[in-house]
């Protein structure tokens, strides 16, 4: 399902789980970020996974309000999110450092966007279809240099996990949170080269993420080199 951006979500969707509306909010749901304990874990998928050297070009994939860049180093940044609200907060905080764009990062006109080093997609995935995912993947092929990287990071669901872990996973915006099965399926079908770990300590709570790094060539800038699907620490 296609994300939807504060007034389309369906009524009875918000009836449901009304703080959907306040996260669109940029200042709750960067508040609610850092409760949970998202400074660290960027921090960490950014120094140990993007690996943005000076100079990259960096494709921000659902950047929401553009928090990435207080990680990176001075890039040649372009940001790509559905909700207007973050993409004005992004533009008012960020618009020296890059260029935003409010669009469906699936649908967007590839026109001007090519030859990135990184396409980073932070916790994205799990909010598009199978169909949205395996279109998105070939863009990002179209898009990216012929030795750059896309690197995602996503809730996962993994057999025996906390139920605390299950509940935030059921109740995330995002509809399809998967498997780390589900989501290799949906990577290797397009990127020959796909490397995954999971991860249970990036945040103040119970919850496992899945990074996946994927590539058209082998690639020697990630910490690993052979695909790997295993439970580690970050
Ligand atoms: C959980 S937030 C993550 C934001 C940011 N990447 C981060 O790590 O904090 C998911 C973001 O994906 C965006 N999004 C979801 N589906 C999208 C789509 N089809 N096209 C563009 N943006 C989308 C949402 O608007 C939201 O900002």
């Amino acid at each position: 399902m296609m994300w939807l951006s504060d007034n389309q979500i369906s009524q009875q969707r918000l009836g449901m789980y009304p703080w959907y509306k306040l996260l669109s909010f940029p200042t709750i749901y960067k508040l609610a970020m850092r409760a949970l304990g998202g400074h660290a874990c960027r921090a960490r998928f950014v120094d140990r996974y993007m690996l943005a050297q000076p100079g990259d070009r960096i494709l921000d994939l659902g950047c929401g309000p553009g928090d990435l860049l207080d990680y990176l180093p001075a890039v040649d940044y372009v940001g790509i999110d559905v909700e207007p609200k973050y993409i004005a907060s992004a533009r008012n905080r960020h618009g020296e450092r890059g260029t935003f764009l409010c669009n469906d990062v699936v649908s967007v006109n590839e026109e001007g966007l090519h030859q990135f080093d990184i396409i980073v997609a932070s916790a994205l995935i799990h909010h598009l279809s199978d169909d949205e995912c395996i279109k998105l993947f070939h863009k990002c092929r179209r898009l990216l240099k012929e030795n750059g990287r896309m690197v995602t990071l996503d809730g996962c669901r993994v057999p025996g996990q906390h139920m605390l872990d299950k509940w935030m996973l059921d109740l995330d915006r995002g509809e399809h949170v998967r498997t780390l099965e589900g989501y290799m399926q949906l990577a290797t079908s397009v990127f020959p080269n796909v490397q995954a770990s999971l991860h249970s300590n990036l945040l103040r709570i119970p919850y496992t993420h899945i990074v996946m790094e994927l590539s058209l060539s082998l690639q020697k800038r990630g910490p690993h080199n052979l695909k790997l699907t295993h439970m580690r620490s970050m």
